[in-house]
């Protein structure tokens, strides 16, 4: 597959079009806000020059993945792409909106894929005539570096919609793992309660950030402590992804969210990217 189009350049929409760039893919990277494109260029390009730096790429690698990348504010370039990968915010009918605009933009053969952590591609896809080509594929955080990519297979998810997608994520370089269309898929299932009992544990006065942080990754080996990982994530992208699968299983009690990711989303304390979360990263 040759030309990708991305919604939203965000966290994810940018890291996505770095990796997408990088395997030789022509991307169109959309977002509604100008300030973030340019932002999500800049980012791309600091990590194209640690990765040269790194000899993990080389310069020509980057000068192509640089040239690769197109910023749009509209959906007008996306005509010609084979597959969408939206990357908006966690929001169902902030989605399902877009999915429409989608269908009106591309060709029936282009493929829809939705980036979303825990939203039903089910539902996502009802918004939209043409179903059979609407597929979660749920790349981590950060996108150059995880190896892992979640492919959803929707209620009416085509067999080729699924092959295409899972051809597309090796050809990024990634391994596709084909999962049902349930609240969180599997990874954000087993990682719920990693967030939501170090926030109990921080709530009752038990430990700080930092003891919690270094404990699980001394002890339980883990690259990042559940605040820094909060941090990295978005403490308002983490608290939407809990809400969501809260409100998804009925208010399952293992996955309420805590009144702490509340007060920082208010307080707009949203971690690295405002650069103030559980740490402070204003050095
Ligand atoms: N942050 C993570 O670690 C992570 C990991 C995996 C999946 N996700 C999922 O990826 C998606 C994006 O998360 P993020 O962390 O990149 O969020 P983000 O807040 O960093 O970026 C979202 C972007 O979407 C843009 N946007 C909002 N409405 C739009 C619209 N109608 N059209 C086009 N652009 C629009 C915003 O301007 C913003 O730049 C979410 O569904 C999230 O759950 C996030």
């Amino acid at each position: 597959m040759k030309t990708i189009g991305i919604v939203g350049a965000g966290t994810m929409g940018a890291g996505i079009a770095h990796v997408a760039a990088i395997s030789g893919c022509r991307v169109f990277l959309h977002d509604i806000s100008d300030e973030v494109l340019t932002k999500a260029l800049e980012r791309i390009e600091t990590e194209l020059q640690k990765g040269v730096e790194k000899t993990k790429i080389t310069a020509e690698q980057a000068s192509g993945a640089r040239s690769n990348i197109q910023p749009t504010s509209t959906f007008n370039d996306f005509s010609n792409c084979e597959v969408v990968i939206e990357a908006a915010l966690e929001d169902l009918e902030i989605k399902r909106d877009i999915f429409r605009e989608l269908e009106t933009a591309c060709t029936p053969e282009t493929i829809f894929a939705s980036n979303t952590s825990s939203l039903s591609i089910t539902a996502i896809a009802a918004s939209i005539k043409s179903t059979a080509r609407v597929v979660g594929l749920h790349f981590f955080n950060p996108p150059h570096l995880m190896k892992l990519v979640e492919v959803i297979r929707g209620n009416e998810t085509s067999e080729h919609t699924m092959q295409r997608s899972a051809e597309l994520v090796s050809q990024f370089g990634k391994t596709p793992v084909v999962v049902k269309d349930t609240p969180g898929f599997i990874v954000n299932r087993i990682a719920r309660p990693f967030y939501g009992e170090a926030l109990r544990l921080l709530g009752e006065g038990v430990a700080s950030v930092e003891e919690i942080d270094r404990i699980v990754r001394l002890e339980g080996g883990f690259k990042m402590g559940p605040f820094e990982l909060m941090d990295l994530i978005g403490i308002d992208v983490n608290f939407a992804v809990t809400r969501s699968m809260y409100e998804q299983t009925f208010g399952e009690p293992r996955y309420r969210p805590h009144l702490i990711q509340q007060t920082m989303v208010n307080a707009g304390m949203l971690g690295r990217k405002t650069k103030r979360g559980f740490y402070d990263y204003s050095q």
